[in-house]
């Protein structure tokens, strides 16, 4: 059959043919919104390298949350600013550290939203490392033990999902080992499996104060240039009976978001990271682009990848202009 007389436009002349035929849609249930919490009191602090995202203190915390149900965001993920940091991060599985007060407030007041908190250990330590660091190495399974106390703590404080993120060896396996022995074998684990040592967190490392002090995350997150060794990892991270697993940054891993889709029957999450969302929210500022086309279709890539669901430092300017066009 001849099909030189197949006219591709037929399709895209109407509104309503365009939205009939559209492959990829997304809801705000695909979407996670990641806060920033500290101590003090009264605070909410813009952080200067995100523009529209904010420090928020505890006291602040049950209204920001409230916002957020308001605006339909399901499920929302933590990161904790320290009071002190320490050679070995105690604060973070500290039962009265950031995170764990933050996941009690919260839940005591607006339990049906769903809280997954990072384990991990940078924002914590003094030399600004994901792990304990022994004679300037960071050892991979001293650390297990620290992220095992901090995913109980966590856990313990009344956490949903748990995600590792320090890209430790075994992490998975140990987390789930140690979450099973405290009595917590309902909770889920979200691994960032796929984790690349990535430009794409200067603005985050700059808000949580968490760059590295001597050295970089190389010697344990995925070179850039690597897509089997993604798989690999996540791979070894479902061996280890992650629940979910995740490709760190999205935009610029679109092609693993893709290859872990169609390898693992795994729920998949992507990480739209802070560099992404201020490069968009620097631009629009300037008054460069159009910022809601441009976070619509970067979120619609993401998904045609093959991500079941964003984590989104956009995810609150979305809910508004979702509301916004049902008025
Ligand atoms: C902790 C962690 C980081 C991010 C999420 N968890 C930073 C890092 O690995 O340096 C990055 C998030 C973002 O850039 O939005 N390890
Ligand atoms: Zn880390």
């Amino acid at each position: 059959m001849n099909n030189n007389t197949m006219r591709m436009r037929r399709l895209r002349q109407k509104n309503f043919l365009r939205l009939l035929l559209s492959e990829t849609n997304f809801t705000l249930d695909d979407l996670i919104y990641p806060l920033f919490v500290t101590h003090g009191r009264g605070l909410r602090q813009e952080i200067d390298s995100m523009p529209g995202i904010y420090h928020i203190s505890l006291d602040n915390l049950i209204s920001e949350v409230d916002e957020i149900a308001r605006l339909n965001i399901k499920a929302v993920m933590l990161f904790g600013i320290p009071e002190s940091k320490s050679d070995v991060g105690m604060e973070a599985y500290d039962n009265g550290g950031i995170i764990q007060e933050s996941i009690r407030v919260i839940k005591q007041t607006i339990p049906d939203i769903v809280i997954i908190t990072d384990v991990c250990l940078c924002q914590y330590t003094t030399h600004g490392h994901c792990g304990i660091v022994h004679n300037n190495v960071v050892d991979n399974d001293a650390s297990l033990e620290i992220l095992g106390k901090i995913a109980v703590s966590q856990a313990e404080a009344g956490s949903d999902i748990i995600a590792p993120s320090s890209m430790m060896d075994m992490q998975v396996l140990s987390i789930r080992d140690t979450l099973d022995l405290a009595g917590f074998k309902d909770i889920p684990i979200m691994s960032y499996s796929a984790k690349y040592s990535s430009s794409f967190y200067g603005p985050f490392r700059s808000a949580v104060d968490s760059s590295p002090q001597f050295g970089d995350r190389n010697s344990y997150q995925i070179n850039p240039a690597n897509a089997k060794e993604a798989i690999r990892e996540i791979e070894l991270d479902i061996n280890q009976g992650t629940d979910l697993i995740m490709v760190k940054p999205a935009l610029s891993y679109l092609d693993i978001i893709s290859l872990a889709q169609q390898k693992f029957d795994y729920p998949l999450a992507a990480f739209n990271t802070s560099g992404e969302y201020s490069m968009v929210k620097s631009a629009s500022l300037k008054g460069w682009i159009d910022e809601k086309k441009m976070v619509y279709e970067i979120i619609t890539s993401i998904k045609r990848a093959g991500a079941n669901m964003i984590i989104s430092y956009h995810a609150k300017d979305i809910a508004s202009w979702f509301n916004n066009e049902l008025d």
